[in-house]
């Protein structure tokens, strides 16, 4: 029997998410997703990480990471950052967009970040870690958790489960353990039993990150009571459509709005022809929430780079996009691609 996931007692019915990525997470991307899911079903959707020591002095409606889609609800900024009246003053800008929480990055090992003690840096420190969870939710009216790594060089259950426990009493709402190590960075296999292992230790719902590539992979991770979630990182920029396939696998019969009563893609044709109207909607999104078409053109290449990779042949679909000089003109490339070309997606990689 499957346990019942405790994220439902934060509200939360669908407990799959798509992870914060700086260059990705963005509004013409969580459009994308949302395109992709039927409408009855919520995802959390997080914005890229955001530094707290810039958000006081920053204007939001002139901040391309904070774009949202009108009426966006069921979204999270994720917050880098370690002085309270930073984070006080961050979170009082940020409200008026009304998310439905905060997330805090302990994960980033970006040494710009590690220099000033935010991100994975947490990590070497519970009780510090635990004082940012504190100030956090002093000022957050909404639910707070952290996203973190589940160790630094080697895996330690005893230092997760300390290391949580002090998270969960300093008042986290929930926390995603991205099942890697500091020195593993984004590479290698992510160890889901570790964290099956500290959901058993903790009362606060958790949620697993990393590796988690298909439907089936974040099935078998919930049915197995690994975690009372999934959030879903660079796979979901392959497949936008990955909420929608597990939700149907859950038994949920609606389909997004763009496809009434389709079933999702399943085969590697399918999702093949799909990456490619997912690519035509999210050249549009891109077009529909940004007006600087260079910084368009970058977005598009960096998440090409990252979706890519579930291609064998993909090369070519790449190496086209690449060569477009405009969103028009990719847009134009992708639209007369999906009915002539078939590239069949792979269903895992390994992340090198
Ligand atoms: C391009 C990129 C940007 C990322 N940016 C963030 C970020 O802003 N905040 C964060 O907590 N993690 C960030 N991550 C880590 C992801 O959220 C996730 O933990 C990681 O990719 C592992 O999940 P996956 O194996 O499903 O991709 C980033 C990862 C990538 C590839």
């Amino acid at each position: 029997m499957v346990e019942a996931s405790r994220m439902k007692s934060l509200g939360v019915d669908f407990p799959f998410m798509v992870a914060p990525m700086v260059g990705l997470t963005h509004v013409a991307f969580r459009a994308t997703v949302r395109h992709f899911t039927p409408k009855s079903i919520h995802p959390l959707l997080f914005t890229e990480m955001l530094s707290t020591r810039r958000l006081p002095f920053e204007r939001i409606d002139r901040v391309d990471e904070l774009k949202t889609i009108a009426g966006e609800t069921h979204f999270i900024p994720q917050i880098l950052g370690n002085e309270e009246s930073f984070i006080q003053r961050s979170i009082q800008k940020l409200m008026p967009l009304d998310p439905w929480g905060f997330d805090i990055n302990m994960g980033c090992p970006a040494r710009q970040h590690l220099k000033h003690n935010w991100g994975v840096r947490l990590l070497g420190d519970k009780d510090y870690a635990a004082r940012v969870v504190e100030m956090t939710k002093k000022h957050s009216p909404v639910p707070v958790s952290v996203k973190m790594r589940c160790g630094q060089e080697i895996a330690d259950p005893q230092f997760l489960d300390d290391f949580t426990a002090a998270l969960e009493n300093a008042g986290a709402d929930w926390l995603t353990i991205h099942a890697r190590l500091q020195s593993q960075k984004h590479k290698g296999e992510a160890d889901w039993n570790l964290v099956g292992d500290l959901r058993r230790k903790r009362s606060i719902p958790i949620v697993m990150n990393g590796d988690v590539q298909t439907a089936a992979d974040a099935l078998e991770i919930y049915r197995s009571g690994l975690a009372d979630g999934i959030m879903i990182g660079r796979a979901a920029t392959a497949r936008p459509w990955i909420l929608w396939q597990i939700a149907h696998d859950l038994g949920h019969t609606e389909s997004p709005e763009a496809f009434p009563g389709m079933a999702p893609p399943r085969t590697p044709e399918e999702e093949g022809r799909f990456f490619l109207m997912a690519m035509a909607e999210f050249m549009r999104n891109l077009d529909r929430h940004f007006d600087n078409d260079d910084k368009n053109m970058r977005r598009l290449r960096f998440y090409v780079i990252n979706a890519n990779r579930w291609f064998l042949f993909g090369h070519s679909y790449y190496s086209r996009c690449m060569k477009t000089k405009t969103i028009t003109e990719a847009l134009r490339m992708t639209e007369e691609m999906i009915d002539t070309v078939n590239f069949p997606m792979t269903s895992r990689i390994n992340f090198l």
